[in-house]
């Protein structure tokens, strides 16, 4: 957990952006893709030793989570998780996504005011990561959009925090039209610290 962190919010929503009730870009990402090989379901219990084995993967290959103070079943099987969800491909497990209750205090804080929402009406999208033989193929965003269709159905406004150095995940949000809410350093009680860019989601209107 974070000791201390430190936020710098960018501007606050603005009238233009509001009003769009499409939280990311699943079915543009995947309007060109062959779906008969490819699915999204709700992540089970059986799934948890392969959805572990890809992110030890994306561990070595990413970096990501860039801080692990536990083990890595323990971050995807977080216990602040809503739900969760897998990509399949051929019957092999080639992605992951969750959607988490909150974030760190800084993060929280930052989205509350960007959005106008308290946090108990704050959907975070957590652990999404895409096993590197299947990126650039649209799971990326088709998971992205199946987390934060799931909030918005929960009333919740979606949002993450990615870190800073993560290029292709910031693409990604940014194309599937989320926007920069602002900066986050969240320091370790280890004396690490983390420069994490807030996003959130195109609004989902009142009852999102
Ligand atoms: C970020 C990540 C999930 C993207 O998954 P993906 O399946 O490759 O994403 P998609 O194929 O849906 O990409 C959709 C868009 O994202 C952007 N994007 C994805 N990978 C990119 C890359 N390597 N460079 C630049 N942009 C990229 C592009 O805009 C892309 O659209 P395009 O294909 O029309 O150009 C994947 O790279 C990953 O697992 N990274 C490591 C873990 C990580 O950083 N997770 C985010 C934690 S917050």
């Amino acid at each position: 957990m974070p000791a201390a962190s430190t936020a710098a919010p960018a501007q606050p929503a603005s009238a233009s952006t509001r009003g769009h009730a499409a939280p990311a870009c699943e079915t543009a990402a995947w309007d060109s893709r062959d779906r008969s090989v490819m699915s999204v379901r709700t992540r089970t219990e059986a799934d948890l030793n392969a959805c572990v084995q890809l992110a030890v993967v994306v561990h070595r290959v990413d970096g990501y989570p860039p801080y692990l103070p536990g083990d890595l079943r323990s971050f995807v099987a977080s216990p602040g998780v809503i739900e969760a969800w897998v990509a399949e491909r051929n019957g092999e497990i080639v992605g992951h996504v969750a959607l988490h209750g909150r974030s760190s205090d800084a993060v929280m804080a930052l989205a509350a005011g960007v959005t106008g929402r308290p946090p108990d009406r704050i959907g975070v999208v957590a652990r999404l990561f895409v096993a590197p033989a299947a990126r650039e193929d649209g799971v990326g965003g088709l998971l992205l959009g199946t987390a934060a269709s799931a909030a918005v159905e929960l009333g919740l406004w979606p949002i993450l925090d990615v870190a800073a150095q993560f290029d292709a995940a910031i693409s990604l949000y940014e194309k599937c039209g989320w926007r920069c809410a602002g900066r986050v350093t969240v320091h370790f009680g280890d004396a690490t610290s983390l420069d994490e860019v807030v996003y959130v989601a195109p609004d989902p209107g009142p009852e999102g």
